[in-house]
């Protein structure tokens, strides 16, 4: 049985996470410099079905029998073996690299379980279709995050810019033009699942107030989808802006955020929202060409080089 390397991008909210959850839309691109790559290769003198698991990123150096039962690479190796109806694996170790951050709005619990899942399937000679793979990796974002929406095991599957919405599954969106985003971290991880539960908690606690921020970030994406499709940035910028005030209404934001987008906007951004989980992790700036430098430099000194850039093509 040969080695076998796999690998999954990253992602980012464009607008409407959050509401998303509760039924609205959202777009979702995919970050494909930014990798968590599954290398999976047999242990040959190890007793049958020991899968080792090596994730240096992650602190982890152990058998997979021993991580906890929460952790994406478990459930994608565990939902993989049982979708093969695989009960006893060839012995093997996994080693998982990245250059992705992890836990900071950019995706990684959904890509560490698309690679898992790609690399372990195909390892055992049975890759499996997209499909699969992606029911698979939301599976495990259930044991991750509680009540996802879907969208981030989506986007990370099809590695496509994409609108999702949970009633109507999802299509892909071919931007009508090129749009370049600068990300940062704001160095702060907040748990996702958390932060949905702290909208859940609104809800309950001002739920008319709660439910008419929810239906204007639905409103915000519907106009941020035609300007997406049409090449628009301007109309993209307000959208996202847009986005951000109703989402810092629903108290996701953090001051490590609205600093890193006040540092965007100053430098000549037209748009800088939170992405993602937020109350903490990465922010997402809209930026046109000429300003692309600027704000890059800039944000990559306000987050302690922990800025990037991310190209969305329109492919003609
Ligand atoms: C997380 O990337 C996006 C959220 O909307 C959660 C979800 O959609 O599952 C916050």
């Amino acid at each position: 049985m040969p080695a076998m390397n796999q690998s999954a991008c990253g992602k980012a909210i464009l607008l409407g996470e959050h509401a998303v959850v509760h039924g609205e839309g959202a777009i979702a691109i995919p970050l494909s410099n930014k990798r968590v790559k599954v290398h999976v290769e047999p242990k040959i003198l190890a007793p049958d079905s020991k899968i080792h698991v090596i994730a240096p990123d992650l602190d982890i150096n152990q058998e997979l029998s021993d991580l906890p039962k929460q952790n994406p690479i478990f459930q994608a190796v565990r939902l993989t073996l049982s979708e093969l109806n695989i009960t006893q694996t060839p012995s093997c170790k996994l080693l998982v690299t990245s250059t992705l951050a992890f836990s900071s709005g950019l995706g990684s619990s959904a890509a560490l379980a698309v690679a898992t899942t790609k690399a372990l399937s195909e390892f055992l000679g049975h890759p499996l279709p997209v499909e699969t793979v992606n029911r698979i990796a939301y599976e495990c974002e259930t044991y991750i995050h509680g009540n996802p929406s879907g969208i981030d095991n989506t986007v990370v599957s099809y590695e496509k810019p994409l609108y999702f919405q949970k009633s109507q599954g999802f299509e892909f969106l071919h931007p009508g033009g090129t749009f370049n985003f600068v990300l940062a971290d704001s160095g702060t991880s907040k748990s996702t699942q958390e932060s949905v539960a702290s909208v859940a908690q609104q809800l309950v606690e001002r739920p008319m107030e709660g439910q008419a921020i929810l239906t204007q970030i639905g409103q915000v994406v519907e106009q941020g989808k035609q300007a997406f499709l049409d090449g628009d940035t301007k109309t993209l910028a307000i959208a996202m802006n847009h986005n951000q005030q109703l989402l810092a209404a629903l108290e996701l934001s953090s001051p490590g955020l609205d600093q890193l987008i006040k540092t965007a906007r100053e430098a000549g951004a037209l748009a800088a929202k939170l992405t993602g989980g937020g109350r903490g992790g990465h922010m997402l700036a809209l930026v046109e060409d000429s300003k692309l430098p600027l704000v890059y430099e800039s944000l990559q000194q306000a987050s302690s080089d922990r800025a990037f850039i991310a190209i969305v093509r329109n492919q003609g």
